[in-house]
């Protein structure tokens, strides 16, 4: 199974708004055969893109999330602790974990958070990397379709174990970097997500974007922030009864969507959704 880039980049227009040039480098990252690194911050449109290039390729993408708990067990896989106690270790029974399935499929492994996996998974994943294929004491050699990429992602906002990617790692990948993406593209995110009516959308996003420079927040929202803002925006107005949803329901649901995406700066006597609320009337039609 080859990775042919130009299905890959065809298929996934139709599911992205913008981020040509991104899906172009990344198609033809994968299909020269690279494994990559993409840093971005949250929602910044990463796995709806792999989600569609994998799709445009033919080939799965297997999801894993990127945590402590990430051990070389659980990424690679395990004998039947049962099954062992009754018939020993045995190929059989043992258990493929994501790593190996991915392998064996020639799918796409996308590796969430890599700088929050325990080093052990690193360096399975670097031994993958050189060598397309894995031991496995009492199982065997586990080689890699021709198809099997590794793609990591990394929030580069995210101080946690970010040091422990090894150059090692890094020279053995491409990357690519996905910033914020601009107004007009991130309204028609939300409109084509939410189908929501224009006014709202245009607010939500707008009050996201400013999350992300406000002076008395550290970490600002992603657009997830205004997809959720306008979808229970709608939900509300539902329920209290409303045509449109009204100056109140727009703060509840602007409240309820942002304050747990947002992260206050240290020191800051204003609570959260005090700050919220400014944002909010700030990003009225009309204002500034
Ligand atoms: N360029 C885009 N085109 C279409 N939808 C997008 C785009 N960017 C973001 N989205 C939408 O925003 C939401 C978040 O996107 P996605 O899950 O792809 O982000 P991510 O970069 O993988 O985030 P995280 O780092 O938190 O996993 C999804 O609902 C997705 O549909
Ligand atoms: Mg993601």
């Amino acid at each position: 199974m080859v990775l042919a880039a130009g299905p890959m980049v065809v298929a996934a227009r139709g599911h992205l708004v913008g981020r040509e040039r991104e899906t172009e480098v990344v198609a033809a990252a994968l299909a020269a055969g690279r494994n990559l690194l993409l840093e971005g911050p949250p929602g910044t449109g990463k796995t709806t893109m792999l989600r569609a290039l994998a799709g445009g390729a033919g080939v799965g993408l297997v999801l894993v999330e990127g945590n402590a708990e990430l051990t070389p067990a659980r990424l690679v896989g395990h004998h039947d602790p049962s099954r062992v106690l009754t018939e020993d270790y045995r190929p059989d029974n043992f258990v493929l974990g994501p790593l190996c399935r991915a392998m064996t499929e020639g799918a796409l492994l996308y590796v969430e958070e890599l700088n929050r996996v325990p080093e052990e998974t690193l360096n399975v994943l670097l031994g993958v990397l050189s060598e397309r294929e894995i031991h496995i004491p009492r199982y065997g050699v586990v080689p890699a379709a021709s198809s099997f990429r590794l793609i990591a992602a990394m929030n580069p906002y995210d101080a946690v174990g970010t040091a422990r990617i090894t150059p090692a790692l890094y020279d053995r990948s491409c990357r690519v970097a996905l910033g914020y993406q601009d107004e007009e593209v991130e309204r028609a995110i939300v409109a084509r997500v939410t189908a929501g009516p224009d006014d709202l959308v245009h607010r939500a996003v707008r009050a996201v974007r400013l999350t992300r420079t406000h002076r008395d927040l550290r970490i600002g929202s992603s657009v997830r922030g205004a997809i959720d803002t306008v979808l229970v925006a709608a939900e509300l107005a539902a329920v209290r009864a409303e045509a449109e949803p009204s100056e109140a329901t727009g703060l509840d649901a602007a409240r309820t969507a942002l304050s747990g995406k947002v992260t206050v700066q240290e020191g800051c006597p204003r609570s959260v959704d005090e700050i919220i609320e400014e944002i909010w009337g700030q990003a009225e039609p009309g204002k500034r």
